[in-house]
């Protein structure tokens, strides 16, 4: 009995330990926490209960029979955050690099299996030299697992993935099938082929930071959903994040009380429209003003600017924020918004998670750009995303509405329940000047007389009475009041029940 307690401390002090103070002291220097430190300041206080402390790989080739540590290179198990529970797997860079082996993979496959199980979120800490070299196939058809199961939870439970170091090759696509990514600036980097492979195959000279590094991700190609400063900031806000998700895509949200009261009234709003219909203004300003206590966590705010998403709070219920940003291309939809806002509001529907539209858009952004990219195929993606929503689903027009636009961003039509407009709400196919110079082409070398019809079009349907005739709109609501009655239509939606009709999966033009 003696000589097991012995063993028995003697191995939870060599997987506590991992690949020894020299390598812990590296991982420091680089600027980055141990496996170990992050769980630590990812779950609450004591609540961490590790599973599968003692497995070892099974990999004898290489000399590697003579190196095993117990754990493996992952840290995995399950505690709380705010009291509720996650699963969480760690990679240990100082064990092998943090390198996925069979054993490694299987210790993964375990605790998402038990996530399945029981709903709740799975949360990884992704910092790996990715496949174990030594290990050969068996490596590979680890990953396969793991990405197997990513599928299979999409959608069930949340799946968060923090990249705290590297992530590259292959491994890539285990964070890309989960729901968000998360970045570390400066130590971390996502790529599938590295820039030696880079130069040699394309003769570019590029760093790993400018591959694949944080800010890279974060803005130029989309593929992560945050960039934070370092592993502290990268955690804390992850335990933020997750106040807004529910365990499962069968359990509702979590509530959290507020004191930021529903009929509170934002007078200021009443003059955010500027008088010009061309004059923009910053939509963030309307999100911060009505959602409970100004809290928004904005999801790629640095990416495809145009569109704003993220979560928010109304009477303490999480929805979910789409708003078009009239700051930057005029609010215009393009085909890096339209996926950025199409994969959100799909994230909501999967969880339970209500919409709130908020709607500036003159239209589609032209150009060959956009039209050789396959904006129909990507702009389809935000329109199918709405459509097929059954969330509830509040909609405010604060001015533009113009054209396919005006359809896809939540319209009554795509089963829009509640569709609000402000009185400087403007609905129509186009703006009235492009609206002019096609229906009176033979009139364009008269200036006067298309400046005389562009303010007629104005007229006619630079307003939401158009709209609110047919009940496309269901009321023309005082700015300051928005916050109220957004609250009141979310409280009434919240027994919605719809279903769409049976079927495998859609075919969500990709
Ligand atoms: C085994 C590995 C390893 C790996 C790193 N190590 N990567 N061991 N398999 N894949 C070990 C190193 O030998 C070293 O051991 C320790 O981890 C730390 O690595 P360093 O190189 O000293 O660290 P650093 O300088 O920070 O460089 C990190 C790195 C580099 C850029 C990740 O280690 C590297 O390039 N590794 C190989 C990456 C790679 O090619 N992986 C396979 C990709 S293909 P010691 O004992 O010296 O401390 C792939 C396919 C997946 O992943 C397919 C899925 C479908």
């Amino acid at each position: 009995m003696h000589e097991i307690v012995r063993q028995l401390k003697e191995k939870r002090d060599a997987a506590i330990w991992g690949g020894g103070q020299a390598r812990i002291d590296a991982q420091h220097a680089k600027g980055k926490l141990t496996a170990r430190e992050r769980i630590e300041l990812l779950l609450d206080p004591g609540t961490f209960e590790e599973w599968d402390m003692f497995v070892e790989h099974r990999c004898a080739e290489f000399g590697m029979d003579r190196q095993t540590i117990p754990g493996d290179g992952v840290v995995t198990g399950y505690g709380m955050i705010n009291g509720r529970i996650v699963f969480v797997f760690s990679q240990d860079f100082t064990v092998f690099g943090g390198s996925l082996s069979e054993a490694h993979a299987e210790k993964i496959c375990k605790i998402m299996d038990q996530a399945m199980k029981v709903g709740a979120p799975v949360i990884g800490l992704n910092d790996s030299g990715g496949a174990r070299i030594q290990e050969g196939v068996a490596s590979l058809g680890g990953y396969a697992e793991v990405f197997q199961r990513n599928v299979l939870a999409s959608g069930v439970i949340p799946q968060i993935s923090l990249v705290m170091g590297p992530c590259a090759g292959g491994a890539v696509y285990s964070p890309a099938m989960t729901d968000f990514i998360f970045m570390v600036k400066n130590t971390s980097y996502m790529y599938v082929t590295g820039p030696d492979v880079v130069r040699t195959v394309t003769h570019e000279t590029v760093t790993h930071e400018e591959l694949g590094g944080a800010r890279t991700h974060a803005t130029t190609s989309g593929v992560a959903d945050r960039a934070f400063d370092n592993d502290v900031e990268a955690l804390l806000m992850t335990r933020r994040f997750m106040n807004y998700l529910p365990a499962n895509n069968r359990v509702p949200p979590p509530h959290r009380p507020t004191p930021d009261p529903p009929d509170r009234t934002e007078p200021s709003l009443d003059s955010l429209v500027p008088p010009r219909p061309n004059q923009p203004y910053d939509m963030s300003e309307l999100i911060l003003k009505i959602v409970d206590d100004g809290d928004f966590f904005e999801i790629q705010p640095d990416y495809a600017r145009n569109i704003v998403v993220g979560l928010a709070r109304m009477e303490g219920h999480p929805v979910g924020v789409i708003a078009n940003q009239p700051l930057v291309l005029a609010g215009c939809l393009d085909i890096k918004s339209s996926i950025k806002a199409a994969r959100f509001v799909r994230f909501c529907d999967c969880f339970g998670i209500p919409l709130l539209t908020l709607i500036d858009v003159p239209g589609f952004l032209p150009g060959t750009a956009q039209e050789y990219g396959g904006i129909i195929k990507h702009g389809a993606k935000l329109l199918f995303a709405y459509g097929e929503a059954t969330v509830p689903k509040v909609t405010l027009i604060t001015r533009k509405a113009y054209g396919g636009a005006y359809d896809v961003m939540a319209s009554k039509h795509l089963r829009g329940d509640v569709n609000f407009a402000w009185p400087s709400a403007e609905i129509a196919v186009m703006g009235p000047k492009g609206a002019v110079e096609i229906i009176f082409r033979k009139e364009l070398d008269k200036p006067e007389r298309i400046a005389e019809l562009s303010e007629e079009y104005r007229v006619k349907f630079a307003n939401p009475f158009i709209a609110g005739k047919r009940g496309y709109i269901d009321d023309v609501i005082m700015p300051e009041q928005t916050r109220t009655r957004i609250c009141r239509s979310l409280a009434m939606l919240r027994t919605k029940s719809l279903e769409n009709p049976w079927r495998k999966h859609d075919n969500i033009p990709l």
